[in-house]
């Protein structure tokens, strides 16, 4: 995770984000509640320093993916604004031991954020930030079923902003976020598909996080909060609002090694 020093939203590559929104004394608050909530879980938290010129950089999900045990593959961002963050996380996946792989030339893809690992397959958010071509590109470096699901609606622009993986039955997704073709590849794969409704992902249920059989789900979202009981999950709220405003949440703002 990315303790946010300079965190601000200072431009908008994606509707959530108003320049200047952001309170950054409570956003640091948010943050601190949400590393102790991790900790208290039996997480263990490594945190990486914020540096300036990148206030996306606290947004810990997107710089890479797991292609093995120790093997990272490097994101490469679609928006000139984030590109120097993978600089910086490069050089911290270096020092903490990870083989680095990096994309060819031209090839976009945001890390944690627009791919879900459920079973034997890594499901890819494509149509806003991704590659159409990356699923060809990632099938080469990870031992996994790469899966393209195109999104389709510039507020849900990033898979874990409409699709949550809880475990091996069930995900939760906003069809409204996807193709009709995409709807029906989730339909005919995922034995308990579970349907967000628009308040819910507006309120960034999707955006929450699985810590062994806790949910650590945004604040207000009761409702989601009851599916993950009735499931045998034990949710817990908090309040990451400040991050939302750049169009994050506690999702976005963990990288999961
Ligand atoms: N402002 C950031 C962007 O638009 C937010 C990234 C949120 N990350 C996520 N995994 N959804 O790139």
């Amino acid at each position: 995770m990315c303790r946010p020093t300079y965190y601000q939203v200072e431009y908008q590559i994606n509707p959530w984000m108003k320049v200047g929104s952001v309170d950054q004394t409570i956003a640091l608050q948010q943050w601190q509640k949400l590393v102790r909530l991790y900790q208290s879980l039996g997480a263990k938290v490594d945190i990486i320093d914020q540096q300036p010129g990148s206030p996306d950089m606290v947004f810990a999900a997107d710089q890479a993916i797991v292609c093995g045990k120790s093997r990272l593959l490097l994101s490469s961002f679609r928006y000139q604004e984030r590109r120097a963050e993978t600089v910086y996380y490069q050089a911290w996946y270096a020092q903490h031991g990870y083989d680095i792989i990096t994309l060819p030339p031209d090839i976009y893809l945001e890390g944690g954020g627009e791919t879900q690992t459920w079973r034997n397959y890594l499901f890819i958010g494509t149509g806003f930030r991704a590659s159409k071509s990356i699923a060809r590109v990632i099938q080469q470096l990870i031992d996994k079923e790469v899966m393209s699901l195109e999104l389709v609606d510039d507020r849900f622009y990033h898979l874990d902003t409409c699709l949550f993986v809880l475990d091996d039955q069930t995900v939760f997704y906003y069809p409204p976020a996807f193709s009709k073709n995409s709807v029906t590849t989730l339909k005919q794969l995922v034995p308990q598909l579970i349907e967000f409704n628009l308040e819910d992902v507006l309120q960034f249920a999707p955006n929450s996080v699985v810590v062994d059989s806790t949910v650590v789900i945004q604040t207000g979202n009761e409702a989601f909060a009851n599916a993950v009981l009735g499931l045998g999950y034990t949710p817990r709220f908090i309040d990451v609002g400040e991050f939302i405003k750049a169009g994050g949440g506690a999702h976005c703002l963990t990288g999961q090694l």
